[in-house]
């Protein structure tokens, strides 16, 4: 299991923390339509605040080249706030004399979000002077950033390397969820795979496959799977360029536990009021392609799902933003609630399905990372987390 040196090991009483949250949430017109990365950052603000610290929060937002107006925190800040219950002083700065003058008239008590840190060159690259500039903010840093440990960027490596650090609860929750998953799950441990692509997973799915019993394969990437299979998968979406490599992995050691769908939702077009049918798997007629698992197998995972010990689930089953192709997504979402199995859930899309259901607080553990979660389960130590290393006490 990782170790990491714990917010609960800092004196942070009357000393200025900077928090790095990951509060890279999606926005529509400067509107933010996702919060649930702002509400998983709240708890550790919210303890540093008891514990006297003055806070000063930082997080990117977007992919910005340079500055970016519409993607200014601002709006978070408003929202960190309207949830928290307490004021946030929006910073128009991420380092400099702005910053350093707001970190200074600030009390302890008090939060500070500083402008989106991708507003400076140095932060992908890890540059020294942003680096330097950010440590010059604080007296310790908190990385509570999971979503963004897997960039060694200046806000998440360099700030570490230079002032005092620790993990906060929410980084420190998500290492211990996936670790227990990845080295020693309940059994009966099943994995749920889906979404569109196969080439964005397969990394993943070669790490997990043989540490689980079983794997349940549905969303976009399934028809790729059955073509490698010899399945006819009518117009479907298939990556061509993965079927060789797809194949070799169906034949492998652990091939045998990958679980493919038995029958599928089809439309005649990618559309919400296409004309659908369900058929079997492995005889999609010409022209209609696949948009769900069907019922059939809606059962079956669930069923799985009912008698597993553990079940990390990443990516939705079928097209989920339509609804007649969100069944299968639906299905394993209840059968995750209501399975007596240690349940995660990882991933932008299938986090966004639980939410939208409510079926939240029903699973162990919901994910704030995309990226970072999986690059964690393809056994990867992530460079943020490395470098709190060096402040492990021995
Ligand atoms: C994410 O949304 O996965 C994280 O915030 C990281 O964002 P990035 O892929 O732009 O680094």
């Amino acid at each position: 299991m990782t170790q990491l040196p714990l917010l609960d090991d800092l004196d942070v009483d009357g000393r200025v923390v900077l928090v790095r949250a990951d509060l890279n949430v999606p926005l529509d017109d400067g509107e933010i339509t996702d919060d649930f990365r702002i509400r998983a950052a709240l708890p550790t603000i919210e303890l540093l605040r008891e514990r006297g610290a003055t806070v000063v929060v930082c997080s990117h937002l977007g992919r910005p080249k340079g500055h970016d107006p519409a993607l200014s925190t601002a709006p978070i800040a408003v929202r960190l706030a309207g949830l928290g219950g307490f004021p946030v002083v929006h910073v128009p700065a991420v380092v400099g004399p702005v910053a350093l003058a707001a970190v200074e008239a600030a009390q302890p008590g008090d939060v500070l979000l500083l402008e989106n840190t991708r507003f400076e060159s140095g932060e992908t690259t890890n540059g020294f002077e942003l680096a330097d500039g950010l440590a010059e903010l604080a007296d310790m840093f908190v990385l509570d950033a999971f979503g963004s440990a897997h960039r060694a960027h200046a806000s998440t490596v360099g700030v570490a390397e230079r002032i005092p650090s620790a993990a906060g609860p929410l980084l420190a929750a998500e290492v211990a969820a996936l670790g227990e998953i990845l080295h020693d799950p309940p059994r009966p441990y099943v994995v749920v795979m889906g979404g569109a692509k196969v080439s964005s997973k397969l990394g993943v799915i070669r790490q997990l496959l043989p540490g689980a019993d079983l794997m349940l394969i549905g969303g976009g990437m399934c028809f790729t799977l059955l073509e490698a299979g010899g399945f006819e998968v009518g117009g479907s979406l298939i990556e061509e360029s993965m079927v060789a490599e797809v194949k070799e992995l169906l034949e492998s050691e652990h091939g045998g536990k990958i679980i493919l769908p038995l029958d599928v939702v089809v439309a005649d077009r990618f559309a919400e009021d296409a004309e659908t049918q369900i058929t079997p798997a492995i005889g999609i007629p010409e022209d209609w392609l696949g948009l769900d698992i069907g019922p059939e197998t809606s059962e079956h995972f669930a069923s799985v799902i009912a008698g597993a010990g553990a079940v990390f689930w990443n990516g939705p089953m079928g097209v989920f933003e339509m609804a007649p192709f969100r069944s299968g997504t639906e299905a394993v979402a209840q059968a995750m609630a209501a399975t007596s199995a240690t349940t995660i859930v990882g991933g932008g899309d299938s986090v966004a399905a639980v939410r939208s259901l409510g079926l939240e607080e029903q699973m162990d553990h919901v994910s704030t990372g995309g990226g970072a979660g999986l690059e964690m389960l393809e056994g990867t130590i992530l460079p943020g987390v490395a470098a709190l290393g060096r402040w492990i006490e021995n």
